[in-house]
């Protein structure tokens, strides 16, 4: 998506050789012209999916989840990371380990909102490892829902997350693909024709 690689070129910043920080409009401040933009997109990629629901975690997932929702006409649901402890029993919950911050923690949903019947588009904001996607396909999973595929604003391709879920047969759309974070310089993947 080029309008997202311009924006990443000149409002990135990258940190290091594997950590781009685009605080300036999707982790902190948010330009919500640009989330409509992207969740147009992945309405336009996941078009005629029968779709019922997305499915992301808090809290950058939320924006571009929650516009993708708008244009697919679906509920938005997030996965939160702190459970109330009196709804324990109501909640799928799955474990996602974090390699940059090396802890794990609970990710939860309600069973009300996925359900068998539901068919499910999961969208987070980064894909690095791929762990937290890896936790919500769990929960997914648990839930007897199917899964239409994952959409991902910015992955980070040179990181694992991409190969295992490829390697589950998982259909993966990103809108930006950065093949490199080296010297300081944001280089992408070449765009597929589509
Ligand atoms: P890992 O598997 O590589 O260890 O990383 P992990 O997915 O655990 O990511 C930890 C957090 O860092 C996640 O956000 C993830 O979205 C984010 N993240 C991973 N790589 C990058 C990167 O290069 N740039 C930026 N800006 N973020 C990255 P989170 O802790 O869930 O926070 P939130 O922003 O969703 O609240
Ligand atoms: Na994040
Ligand atoms: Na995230």
């Amino acid at each position: 998506m080029k309008l997202l690689q311009k924006k990443i070129e000149e409002e990135g910043i990258v940190l290091s050789s594997n950590v781009l920080k685009v605080d300036a409009f999707l982790n902190h401040q948010i330009d919500p012209q640009l989330m409509k933009e992207i969740g147009k997109e992945f309405a336009y990629r996941f078009a005629n999916e029968g779709i019922t629901k997305i499915l992301t975690i808090e809290s950058s997932g939320i924006s571009p989840a929650l516009m993708a929702g708008l244009y697919l006409e679906t509920p938005v649901i997030f996965a939160r990371k702190k459970t109330s402890l009196t709804l324990i029993n109501d909640l799928w919950t799955a474990e996602v380990h974090s390699f940059t911050k090396n802890e794990t923690n609970k990710i939860a949903v309600s069973k009300h909102y996925l359900t068998e019947r539901d068919r499910v588009l999961v969208i987070d904001d980064f894909l690095a490892n791929g762990q937290a996607v890896l936790g919500l396909i769990n929960i997914v999973q648990q839930a007897g829902s199917s899964l239409s595929g994952i959409g991902i604003v910015i992955e980070k391709s040179f990181q694992n997350g991409r190969m295992l879920l490829e390697e589950m047969n998982i259909r993966v759309e990103s809108l930006a693909r950065v093949k490199s974070l080296e010297n300081g310089k944001v280089v992408f993947l070449e765009e597929e024709a589509v």
